[in-house]
């Protein structure tokens, strides 16, 4: 037997006033996002912006629904979008923030698994890394370098 350690790294800014230009006009572009959500059940607004190779933005909300698991989140509804109008672009980087309508966030907020294992079928299928830059409403802005660093032992096309 051996164990096997596996390590993760990230970069926390300590407020969007540290991010660079372009990153934090990325994220303001989430929040305008994460204010236009559709979350009547859970009352948590998420927004993500999606910056492609081409200089597009796009951006997209959590849509929920009566039926509970009919309902998307944010990163998967703006990455299907991006995969669905720029096929064959590559996406450099996202931003991601989170809000409640009960309690005002300040931790950085990380991508769901479901959204995570989306994300690593374009990082994987474009060749090169997906920066994801994720917050909650307010404070510090965490910064994976790709999404493969979020998602260790991965599941992808390589055992099918
Ligand atoms: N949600 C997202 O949009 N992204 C995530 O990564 C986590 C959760 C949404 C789904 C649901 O509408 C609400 O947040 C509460 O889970």
């Amino acid at each position: 037997m051996k164990e096997i350690k596996i390590e993760s790294t990230l970069c926390l800014f300590e407020n969007m006033d540290e991010l660079s230009e372009s990153v934090s006009a990325l994220m303001q572009k989430a929040i305008t996002a994460r204010k236009k959500a559709y979350a009547p059940y859970s009352n948590f607004n998420v927004g993500a912006a999606i910056l492609l190779a081409n200089g597009e933005v796009i951006t997209g909300n959590n849509q929920e629904n009566a039926a509970y698991p009919s309902g998307l989140c944010a990163e998967r509804t703006a990455i299907y979008y991006a995969g669905a109008q720029y096929p064959n672009v590559k996406i450099i980087s996202m931003a991601l923030t989170a809000a409640s309508n009960n309690n005002k966030t300040s931790q950085p907020i990380p991508p769901c698994g479901a959204c995570r294992q989306a994300i690593a079928e374009y990082e994987i299928k474009q060749e090169s890394p997906i920066e994801i830059y994720f917050m909650g409403e307010v404070g510090a802005v965490a910064k994976s370098g790709s999404l493969a660093n979020l998602l260790p032992l991965g599941f992808d096309k390589a055992v099918l």
